[in-house]
């Protein structure tokens, strides 16, 4: 073990994040009543160019009027390299509630990014006497994003977590893809007359987790275009799952409960890691680090693996 440990992640269930145009205020009160954890009222790239001001002016409103719940409520800015932001985060901070946690910023490209909302930020709320601490997410979206991923994982404490934005990355990556996430028709492996698709995403999913674990940050899955496809994102949903990120965008809907079925550890998952801590606790108290566990080698690392099954499903039921 390092000398330097592995600080936790903030512990809130961001199992789901629903989307919605800050220029369609009538889908606000359906998104408070959603199954989602977090609710993310977009200025940026769901609003046209000419809407820009009146979404701002609805999100505040609706900061104000909705009733969230115990939703964690972020808002979307506008990216860094325009002419909205900075108005974004002004009005926000000086018109919205305290009922907005959080800000989420696009195409963060690197620490210097994030120093610039976060002194802009500090001083507005140092100005407004606002209580409520800001916190912030970020969009891993460009190819300078992913390159400086964990210097911008480290820049601020108010950064709770980072999402991959698929289709802004492949852009940014010059990828041959039109589709926003999943399977790429292209991209597999060819052997003896079969193909075999891989994952393009892996690699960033992964150094996005590694970035994240190592400073504290949730990491997440963004958005899966395709609505009609269930399947496809469930089988993306479950990768990301696999490599450690704890939940995934709803672009739609009838996505949300997909991803609360991927995120949220099942009965029998939560059951057999309760069994493999009580089979360690035995062999411990036995004076052995190693024992079996159906007919499987199990050890110290696999309470460790396990836990973070039983965790996780602990803090998802004090919800
Ligand atoms: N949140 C909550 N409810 C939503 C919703 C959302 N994001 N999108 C649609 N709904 C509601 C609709 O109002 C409709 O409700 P009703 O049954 O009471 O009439 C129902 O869900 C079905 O909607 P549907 O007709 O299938 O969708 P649509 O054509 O109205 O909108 C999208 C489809 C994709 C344009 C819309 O879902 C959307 O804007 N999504 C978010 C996009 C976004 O924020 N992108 C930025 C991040 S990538
Ligand atoms: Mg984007």
């Amino acid at each position: 073990m390092s000398f330097r440990t592995q600080p936790p992640a903030p512990a809130r269930p961001n199992r789901c994040q629903l989307f919605g145009p800050g220029s369609r205020p009538e889908l606000f009160e359906k998104m408070a009543a959603s199954e989602a954890d977090v609710i993310n009222l977009d200025l940026e790239d769901s609003v046209g160019p000419d809407d820009k001001e009146t979404a701002r002016r609805n999100v505040i409103a609706a900061s104000h009027d909705v009733g969230w719940g115990n939703k964690y409520l972020s808002v979307r800015i506008n990216g860094l390299d325009g002419p909205h932001w900075y108005r974004d985060v002004v009005d926000l901070l000086e018109k919205g509630s305290e009922r907005i946690d959080q800000i989420m910023i696009p195409k963060a490209g690197n620490a210097a990014d994030i120093y610039a909302v976060d002194a802009l930020v500090s001083s507005i709320e140092a100005a407004t006497g606002r209580k409520k601490r800001l916190s912030f997410e970020v969009i891993i979206e460009t190819a300078a994003g992913i390159a400086h991923a964990e210097e911008i994982a480290a820049a601020s404490p108010r950064l709770q977590a980072m999402s991959l934005g698929a289709a802004d990355f492949a852009a940014s990556m010059g990828m041959q893809t039109t589709g926003i996430g999943g399977t790429q028709e292209n991209y597999y492996m060819y052997h003896e007359g079969q193909k075999y698709w891989s994952d393009p995403w892996h690699w960033v999913q992964a150094k996005i987790v590694a970035v994240c674990r190592t400073h504290g940050v949730l990491p997440v899955d963004g958005p899966f275009g395709d609505f009609s496809d269930d399947e496809g994102f469930l089988a993306q949903a479950r990768r990301s799952a696999t490599l450690g990120m704890v939940g995934k965008w709803a672009i739609h809907p009838k996505q949300v409960a997909l991803a609360n079925s991927v995120f949220t550890p099942s009965e029998e998952a939560v059951a057999e890691a309760r069994e493999i801590i009580a089979a360690m606790e035995a062999a411990k108290a036995a004076g052995q680090g190693a024992t079996t566990y159906k007919g499987k080698l199990i050890d110290i690392a696999s309470i460790k693996q396990a836990e973070v099954i039983v965790k996780q499903a602990e803090m998802i039921a004090r919800k």
